[in-house]
């Protein structure tokens, strides 16, 4: 196919305009995995359009120049679909903050940190890719301030007694399944900061994939608040982690909206941040996030000493808040069932003793609730 000049020069204006991906190529429709399959099909037939050796030799330097800005374009969309972002229209070039990547070597082998994720209460988080590790989403945490190093080797050790294995097999098959919902400890180590104050740092992975926090998806995807029957699974799901927590005699302390990291595709979630898990009665949580003051039940606001029916509490706050509500009014939209509404209500009784106090058994009478159901796709707008 001959590459025609007034193609070209169409071509060229249309990505030298474009401020996204999308406007570019459209609103891909569907899943990641079919967003990047019409993507791939665009792309090859544009690069029909504008291919350098198509064009006649006066038009070959521009048809390069137009070739390489639609590489560009396809780099940029795949970056979005990735981070499940396509559709934003935000210019991902611009919107990303300056970042210098960082190279440090951790146990002799290369780890990247790539962009900023967050600033997180105490600690910063950052992309990292590892060991040429590309089967995973790798991301390191530092103390900001390094009288909170005591934190993040909580977070390490707790994380390593979920992943070690289990003598009994029955318990072993439980934790194969579970581990997948809270972040793998791949390394701890310390980063040296200008005066040479070591800095605590957690090397962690969780599954690669477009994933979002439950306070992401709220506040950006969903204003309105969550279908019920997405809240359902995801709910489910966290009281199962708990509870393989709470078997390994900890509590996480700190279930909010910004920990729950949910992965529409699979179904998936993974728990973050076991920087406050407290040893059950034992410990108590060693630091409350202000900013979710009113997800906490009122124990661990007094300092008491770490129960699972805390951690109930929690996970309950965090259904209302996908739900549409917070823990400050209680209101569960209409559409919820009277039972489920009672069951959910009465994890977030003021007095523990109230609650429900195991969150499997309780993750098993909400599945009875709940009835025969059939796998739903979560569609992220
Ligand atoms: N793997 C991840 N993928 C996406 N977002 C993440 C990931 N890890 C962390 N985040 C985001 O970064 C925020 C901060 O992470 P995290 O809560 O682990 O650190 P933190 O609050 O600083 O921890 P700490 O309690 O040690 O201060 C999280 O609330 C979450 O929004
Ligand atoms: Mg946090």
């Amino acid at each position: 196919m001959l590459v025609t000049r007034s193609t070209l020069e169409a071509m060229a204006e249309a990505f030298g305009k474009a401020t996204c991906p999308e406007e570019v190529f459209g609103g891909l429709a569907g899943s990641s995995h079919e967003k990047l399959a019409t993507l791939k099909v665009q792309v090859r037939n544009l690069t029909r359009s504008c291919h350098p050796d198509n064009a006649l030799s006066q038009d070959k330097n521009l048809a390069t120049d137009v070739f390489q800005s639609l590489s560009t374009w396809e780099g940029i969309a795949r970056q979005k679909i990735e981070s499940g972002t396509y559709g934003d229209r935000k210019s991902v070039g611009a919107a990303a903050p300056p970042y210098t990547p960082v190279e440090f070597k951790v146990r002799g082998k290369t780890l990247t940190l790539t962009s900023l994720i967050a600033e997180g209460v105490f600690a910063s988080v950052h992309q990292a890719e590892y060991d040429n590790d590309a089967e995973h989403s790798i991301f390191v945490k530092y103390t900001r301030d390094v009288s909170d190093n005591d934190l993040l080797e909580r977070e390490f050790s707790v994380l390593k007694s979920f992943h070690l294995p289990e003598a009994d097999p029955d318990a072993e098959a439980f934790f194969a399944r579970q581990r997948a919902y809270v972040p793998y400890p791949i390394s701890s180590f310390s980063i040296l900061d200008e005066i040479k104050t070591k800095h605590r740092a957690n090397l962690l992975r969780v599954p690669k994939g477009p994933c979002y926090t439950v306070e992401t998806l709220r506040k950006e995807k969903f204003p309105g608040g969550i279908e019920p029957r997405h809240v359902w699974w995801i709910f489910r799901r966290l009281l199962l982690t708990l509870w393989m927590s709470h078997l390994k005699g900890y509590i996480h302390g700190g279930v909010t909206p910004d920990h729950v990291l949910i992965f529409p595709e699979e179904h998936g979630i993974v728990l973050l941040d076991w920087t406050c898990a407290a040893k059950v009665g034992e410990e108590y949580v060693p630091a409350i996030n202000p900013e979710y003051q009113e997800y906490y039940p009122p124990e661990l606001l007094r300092k008491e000493v770490a129960a699972p029916s805390a951690d109930i509490f929690m996970a309950a706050s965090t259904a209302l808040y996908m739900l549409g509500s917070n823990p400050a009014t209680l209101r569960i939209p209409d559409t919820v069932s009277e039972g489920l509404k009672r069951a959910l209500l009465s994890c977030l009784a003021p007095v523990a003793r109230r609650r429900p106090q195991d969150a499997e058994i309780f993750h098993n009478e909400f599945g009875n609730l709940l009835g025969k159901r059939t796998y739903s796709h979560m569609v992220i707008p």
